[in-house]
């Protein structure tokens, strides 16, 4: 198979990516892609199911693990202890742990403050142009975690700081000044909630980081350090995806005129599904061979990579007619856009929730909401999202 070509920080693919993913695609579903040393899974049918091998992981080999720098050692102590790089059985004790503490119940539960926050920033908008991502897309989701964990409200700012550090080494265009700023916030962040958790130990509250701590202590065993990791999972992948769902939502919403109707109780599900699926903000995640498999032409050894390209499973015209077209009343079918089997995203019912909520409260009180500027996305590959979006609110 000649393996394809493409930088993922060439400007044209990072402000479209999608020709390049149909172009892929219409090749087959799975080839080589040279910029990125490895196969990649363009189709919807093989990222779904490579999704779901067992024999594929996001855990690396022990035999592939190699010695941490001593620049990244804080960043990685806390990656050690992550689910999300984790596979069973530590991935599922992880998991069921968070999931005990993480119910559905404590979800619906944040609805009216999630609402009432919508409210407070939209009455702060200034006259004028200003970034909504800043104002209103960031704020909604980073308050919200913040809350859920019982987190104070004011620390907010660090919690953003130190997040956007951590997940910059995630970018295919890193450095090593980046693999040390992640260094010190992971360090910063992790000294922050040991005493946090400290604290909720001697004055438990109604939050989940209390709860966390309550099926560690009811023998269920999260350790400290499990405890540390876990919360710093949450609050960063709380927020840095759904800000940038949110954004590109308005993005689309603003530039295809769409018809507020779409917004309406009882549509808004599907709009939202829509939004995920037309322009997600994660694209692409990797995944490890365990074992010698063949799948879609290519023979992976243990320790080989493959790359799953969310975002071209998300416009496969065998699934969504029409696929390049925003329709948010084509019929739900579900998107890859939260990941798909054992690592499927923990927080998608919470990120569901702040969209269908944040969205219509928006254009329901800024009816004349308009773009400023034509909004650009960031050369920050895996991550799909806006640097900024200037709106302007009030006519
Ligand atoms: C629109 C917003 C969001 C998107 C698009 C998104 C997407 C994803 C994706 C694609 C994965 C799987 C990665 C993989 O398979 O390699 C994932 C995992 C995860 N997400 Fe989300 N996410 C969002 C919001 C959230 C929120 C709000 C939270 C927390 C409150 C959260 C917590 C997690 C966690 C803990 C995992 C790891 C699950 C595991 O390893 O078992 N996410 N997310």
């Amino acid at each position: 198979m000649k393996p394809l070509r493409q930088s993922p920080t060439d400007p044209a693919f990072v402000q479209n990516p999608y020709p390049f993913y149909a172009a892929a695609r219409a090749r087959g579903p799975l080839h080589p892609w040279a910029d990125y040393a490895m196969p990649a899974a363009f189709s919807h049918a093989a990222v779904h199911a490579l999704l779901r091998d067992r024999r594929f992981g996001r855990e690396v080999p022990p035999e592939l693990a190699r010695p941490v720098p001593d620049h990244l050692a804080p960043f990685m102590a806390v990656e050690a202890h992550s689910m999300l790089e984790a596979e069973p059985p530590r991935h599922t004790r992880l998991r069921s742990l968070v999931l005990r503490a993480f119910t559905s119940r404590a979800i619906a539960a944040l609805e009216p403050g999630i609402a009432a926050l919508c409210h407070q920033l939209i009455d702060t908008f200034p006259a004028g142009d200003f970034d909504l991502l800043d104002a209103y897309c960031t704020q909604v989701p980073v308050l919200t975690i913040a809350r859920l964990l019982g987190v104070p409200q004011d620390m907010a700012p660090h919690l953003l700081r130190w997040s956007h550090a951590m997940v910059a080494v995630y970018q295919a265009a890193h450095t090593r000044a980046d693999e040390e700023a992640a260094s010190l916030a992971a360090s910063d962040f992790s000294t922050f909630l040991r005493a946090y958790i400290d604290q909720r130990r001697n004055s438990p509250a109604d939050d989940l980081i209390t709860r966390l701590i309550a099926a560690e202590e009811a023998g269920e065993k999260l350790s400290t350090d499990e405890l540390v990791t876990t919360c710093i999972l949450l609050l960063n992948a709380g927020h840095e995806a759904t800000v940038h769902a949110l954004g590109n939502g308005v993005k689309t919403l603003l530039e295809q005129g769409t018809d507020p109707a779409v917004l309406a109780p009882d549509a808004i599900a599907g709009t939202v599904e829509e939004i995920l699926r037309y322009d997600p903000p994660l694209h692409m995640f990797t995944r490890y061979a365990y074992e010698e498999v063949t799948a879609y032409g290519h023979t992976f050894k243990r320790g080989d990579q493959v790359a799953l390209l969310l975002g071209a499973a998300n416009r496969d015209p065998d699934i969504w007619p029409d696929p390049d077209r925003f329709d948010p009343a084509r019929p739900v079918q579900t998107n890859a856009g939260f990941g798909g089997g054992l690592h499927f995203c923990v927080g998608a019912p919470l990120a569901r929730l702040e969209m269908q909520i944040a969205l219509p409260i928006l254009f329901a009180r800024c009816p004349d909401l308009t773009l400023s500027e034509p909004p650009r996305y960031s050369d920050t590959y895996h991550f799909h999202g806006l640097t900024r979006l200037m709106v302007r609110a009030k006519p």
